[in-house]
């Protein structure tokens, strides 16, 4: 007897439980943006001879390895700390909006380059100031990469969102300019 009704009532708590999974679920799909932003910043790696202009550095390196050249295979084991302008269109001398400043680190060995990134975009413009942070992995050859904003400060105070970075110039081993592309799902401001 007792377990004649424990059945059917547990069947009906699996399906209500579905139920309410599936309607959340929906929602998150649902989602809009509340916020979209689009920055291009830009790369320019020290090789021994650019101190002046060098806005990237090497400073870990494998034993195998040094600070003016990437380790092979696949620089794996570089770590870089980067200080880089940020601007609102794809050209390095326009006026900078703010500064991306942070580090990644080479961290696949075999196939293919693959990166870890670690970032802030400090922005003091006219139109934004404030910070927002960026982790994920990067797999640097792929066409478009997403990584997490996993927060941010000012005018994007506690803001979460996704960043696909695409690379938009690249010159072998010295430079690269990344877009990125800023959905923002969680805005308080
Ligand atoms: C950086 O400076 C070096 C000279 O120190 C120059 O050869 C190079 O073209 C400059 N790179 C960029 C991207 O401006
Ligand atoms: C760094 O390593 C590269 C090759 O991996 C080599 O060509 C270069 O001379 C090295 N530089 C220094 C400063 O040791
Ligand atoms: C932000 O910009 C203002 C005005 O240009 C300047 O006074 C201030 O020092 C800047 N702050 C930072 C942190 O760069």
């Amino acid at each position: 007897m007792a377990a004649k009704t424990l059945i059917p009532a547990l069947f009906l708590c699996l399906l209500s439980s579905t139920s309410i999974l599936s309607h959340s679920y929906k929602i998150y799909h649902k989602k809009k943006p509340c916020k979209e932003l689009v920055f291009y910043f830009h790369d320019i790696r020290y090789k021994g001879d650019n101190k002046n202009n060098a806005t990237a550095v090497i400073v870990g390196a494998p034993e195998w390895g040094n600070k003016t050249a990437f380790s092979q295979p696949f620089n794996f084991g570089d770590l870089v700390v980067f200080d880089d302008p940020i601007t609102l269109d794809n050209n390095l001398h326009s006026p900078p909006v703010g500064r991306a400043q942070g580090s990644y680190v080479y961290d696949q060995k075999s196939i293919t380059f693959s990166c870890w990134l670690s970032f802030a975009f400090v922005l003091n413009s006219t139109e934004h100031k404030g910070s927002l942070s960026f982790a994920g992995a990067d797999p640097i050859l792929d066409k478009t990469r997403d990584i997490s904003v996993i927060g941010g400060t000012g005018d994007f105070f506690m803001a979460r969102g996704i960043a696909t970075l695409t690379t938009d110039a690249y010159v072998v081993d010295y430079c690269f300019r990344l877009r990125v592309d800023i959905k923002l799902y969680e805005c308080w401001k």
